[in-house]
């Protein structure tokens, strides 16, 4: 039997980069997966990609509204969702002289207010015995010139894991957070050759992480392996927060 086998699982984000790699991951484990994205055609596509009956619903994860919707299209065709994953997110370098309002409220708008909403929309779905992997990032955990709007996101991600935890482990449904160190994906293809040497060069394990070692971590954490814990952020960061 596989780990995930009987269970319905919505990846918030889950049409690229690391939210793809855990819908993957999560249809490999016998889940009925569904992915948003803002984009049908891309979100269409990579359900085809994942296969196994994997489900696409257009949607933006900064939009309650749409939120409300995508989850309502999970209950139709299943009645509940055992694992919820939300890992939408931005990252836009700018330093406090140059930070403008569009760039705050841009960056709080999907990655913070985007988690409290789509959680949120799932809540009446969701039962006893489910589960909740918020994506994270180590940026929250540390100053990196640049990344204070991101880092600030990111660490109300973690404030608000605990205070969930704190909610919603009486009612049997866990809150945990995955935080990816630096990470393959296409939110660091623009960043040039020179900047991803030194964004690596301090990582003792040498090398950004893949998409899928972000999802084997997710995946620990929605299935029943993980049944005692809650609240947690679990670092995928070759070692880079850890020495
Ligand atoms: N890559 C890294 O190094 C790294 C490190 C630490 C944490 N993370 C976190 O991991 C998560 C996934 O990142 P990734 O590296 O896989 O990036 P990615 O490939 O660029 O994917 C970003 C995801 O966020 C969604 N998104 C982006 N901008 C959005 C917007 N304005 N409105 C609504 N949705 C939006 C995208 O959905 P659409 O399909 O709708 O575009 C997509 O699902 C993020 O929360 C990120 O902060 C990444």
């Amino acid at each position: 039997m596989a780990r995930m086998d009987n269970k319905v699982a919505l990846v918030v984000g889950g049409a690229k980069g690391i939210g793809l790699a855990i819908a993957e991951r999560l249809s490999a484990e016998g889940s009925k997966v569904f992915i948003t994205s803002r984009r049908s055609e891309d979100v269409e596509k990579a359900a085809e990609g994942i296969g196994n009956g994997a489900t696409g619903i257009t949607a933006d994860a900064s939009s309650p509204q749409d939120m409300v919707v995508a989850v309502e299209k999970v209950r139709e065709a299943h009645g509940r969702i055992d694992a919820l994953v939300l890992n939408a997110g931005l990252s836009e370098p700018s330093q406090i002289a140059e930070i403008t309002p569009e760039h705050f409220d841009r960056h709080f708008d999907v990655n913070v207010r985007g988690m409290v909403f789509g959680l949120q929309a799932a809540l009446p779905a969701m039962a006893e015995g489910s589960s909740v992997v918020l994506v994270g990032s180590i940026a929250g955990n540390a100053g990196y010139p640049g990344y204070g709007t991101y880092g600030a996101t990111k660490a109300a991600v973690r404030a608000y894991a605990r205070a969930w935890t704190a909610e919603l482990a009486p009612k049997g449904i866990r809150v945990n957070v995955v935080a990816p160190g630096p990470t393959d994906t296409e939110m660091m293809a623009s960043v040039a050759e020179d900047t991803r040497a030194a964004i690596v060069a301090p990582i003792p394990m040498g090398r950004m992480a893949r998409p899928s070692e972000v999802a084997a971590a997710a995946l620990f954490l929605l299935s029943d392996d993980a049944s005692y814990i809650a609240g947690a952020e679990l670092c995928v960061d070759g070692g880079l927060q850890q020495v």
